[in-house]
């Protein structure tokens, strides 16, 4: 093994002992060669906690990517660098915009980044913000902002930059990771705001690979139309990937219906979950 995969928070948990679940996600990335890399942050709730359950030294990191910037993922940034101190923060420089959710009721949520960049840089962040795709650390990319070229990935209908409910937000802020194995490429997703067909193939223009190995985190399925759930399945199917790990946005009803579709590839990847390669 050279590299191992831990779910560190997500909505739901596994067997370990004392875990704990929030609506959120975050994964740690621990190689033999090269420095440890936190993948998003939860929110904020659980992530200090079950890395400690974990016997994961969050101390030892440096690098922390946030894939998007609603509090899910990046409510544990702050936490992190209070008991920490200071982390290299890999994003894309729409994480500070203003976000909310309208529900169908017209209630309506901010869900964007808790604090100010300068409180973050106060408490110790240096930001690396690029919208471009990029590696981060050796193997491992950034897909920087997705172009989203399908026609049938129209995304999360709910989200919107204010309560006004004129100007939708497509979070253009969305990024995955790219992990280059002997196995094949393993992507990390956040939300995937950005559609998982878009980020496959925005992936493949990018480093010309499609040798899809493993998709772990949050799809979005579970927020999307049917014919989104549908496309997104053919396309996975036609990849010829080995594992697929959903979790966090991914929901129930979709979750199942890819558990039916991709009875061997599919897993649950909810706190604790590992993958070695
Ligand atoms: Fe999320
Ligand atoms: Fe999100």
């Amino acid at each position: 093994m050279s590299m191992r995969i831990t779910i560190l928070c997500d909505n739901s948990v596994g067997p370990i002992s004392g875990t704990l679940g929030e609506h959120g996600f975050a994964a740690l990335i621990e190689r033999v060669t090269d420095e440890p890399i936190l993948f998003d942050t939860g929110q904020g709730f659980t992530l200090l906690h079950n890395a400690a359950r974990m016997k994961k030294e969050l101390a030892v990191v440096s690098k922390v990517v946030i894939s998007h910037g609603h509090y899910d993922h990046v409510g544990g940034l702050m936490p992190l660098l209070k008991d920490f101190g200071g982390v290299e923060v890999f994003a894309h420089d729409g994480i500070f915009a203003s976000r909310h959710r309208i529900k169908d009721t017209g209630e309506c949520y901010p869900i964007g980044i808790p604090f100010e960049k300068s409180a973050y840089e106060t408490a110790g962040a240096t930001f690396n913000l690029s919208t471009a795709f990029r590696e981060i650390s050796p193997g491992i990319m950034l897909t920087g902002e997705v172009p989203r070229v399908t026609a049938f990935e129209k995304g999360d209908q709910g989200l919107y930059c204010d309560c006004s409910g004129q100007e939708p937000d497509a979070t253009p802020d969305d990024q995955s990771l790219v992990i280059e194995t002997d196995k094949g490429l393993v992507i990390l997703l956040g939300c995937c705001h950005a559609g998982l067909v878009n980020t496959l193939e925005h992936i493949a223009y990018q480093i010309g690979r499609r040798d899809l190995y493993a998709v772990i985190g949050g799809t979005h399925l579970g927020f999307c139309g049917q014919e989104q759930l549908d496309k997104s399945i053919d396309a996975l199917k036609k990849t010829g990937i080995r594992k697929l790990a959903v979790s966090h946005c991914t929901g129930f009803a979709a979750a199942a219906r890819l558990s039916r579709e991709l009875p061997k590839e599919f897993q649950m990847a909810m706190v604790g979950y590992t993958l070695d390669i």
